[in-house]
């Protein structure tokens, strides 16, 4: 059986793409199988991968008609879905075939507020499954030693779903692995970055476990 994981957000720029390259090369790091489903039709993943190294994660586009045959048909152990920055068909079908949805915010209010039309149907979806897909907030880009990042755990805690402790930080390594085709894991100089993305696979990881429980 595959596991879904998918990274949606509406809001554009907050830091899905990102999300999406480094944790499934966390994943493969760890020993599982992994591949990214690109369903943003700017492709930026795709992309991405085209000057990508080997060892890279594979990615293959998806749409909202084909994303139920994408992930029937994928032979890793664990899928990604990178999420288009739009209200899209292609994101509710994402949510509902998902394990488990990561919602990557900024520490900004319409970051947040984007997320609410996904977290209602989120909501919805898991009161008819009796509690599929899981799902978190991460909170991406911090500033650190700003007001905005300190404040940003409250807001979040007044939503029913959970926020992961690990978050990243601002950091150019970030900016510069996506716009090369690689990730924080693999760039030396890159160590408090790797850190983070390994910290956010380790808790994605243990949400998961919890949904075999
Ligand atoms: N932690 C970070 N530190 C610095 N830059 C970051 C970080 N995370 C993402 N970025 C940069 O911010 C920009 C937006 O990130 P990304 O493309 O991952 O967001 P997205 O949600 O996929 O965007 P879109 O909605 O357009 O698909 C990119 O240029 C990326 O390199
Ligand atoms: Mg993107």
């Amino acid at each position: 059986m595959t596991t879904v994981v998918s990274i949606l957000n509406q809001k554009g720029g907050s830091g899905k793409s990102t999300l999406a390259t480094n944790l499934a090369r966390a994943y493969e790091l760890e020993g599982y199988g992994a591949q990214i489903l690109d369903g943003d039709s700017q492709r930026t993943v795709t992309e991405w991968a085209k000057l990508a190294n080997e060892g890279m994660p594979t990615v293959t586009p998806t749409t909202a008609p084909t994303i139920k045959e994408d992930v029937d048909t994928a032979t890793s152990s664990v899928v990604f879905v990178d999420g288009a920055p739009a209200h899209d068909t292609l994101n509710v079908r994402a949510m509902k075939l998902s394990d488990l949805v990561l919602i990557p915010v900024r520490a900004s209010g319409p970051d947040i507020w984007s997320s609410e039309d996904l977290l209602d149907s989120i909501q919805t979806r898991r009161e008819e499954t009796g509690g599929t897909p899981r799902a978190a907030f991460v909170v991406c880009q911090q500033i650190a030693r700003t007001n905005l990042a300190s404040e940003i755990g409250d807001v979040l805690g007044a939503y029913a779903l959970p926020t992961l402790d690990a978050r990243t930080n601002h950091r150019v390594a970030y900016a510069e692995a996506l716009s090369s085709g690689t990730t924080v894991l693999d760039m030396p100089g890159a160590k408090k970055a790797e850190d983070e993305i390994r910290r956010i696979a380790e808790q994605s990881l243990e949400l998961l476990r919890r949904t075999d429980e």
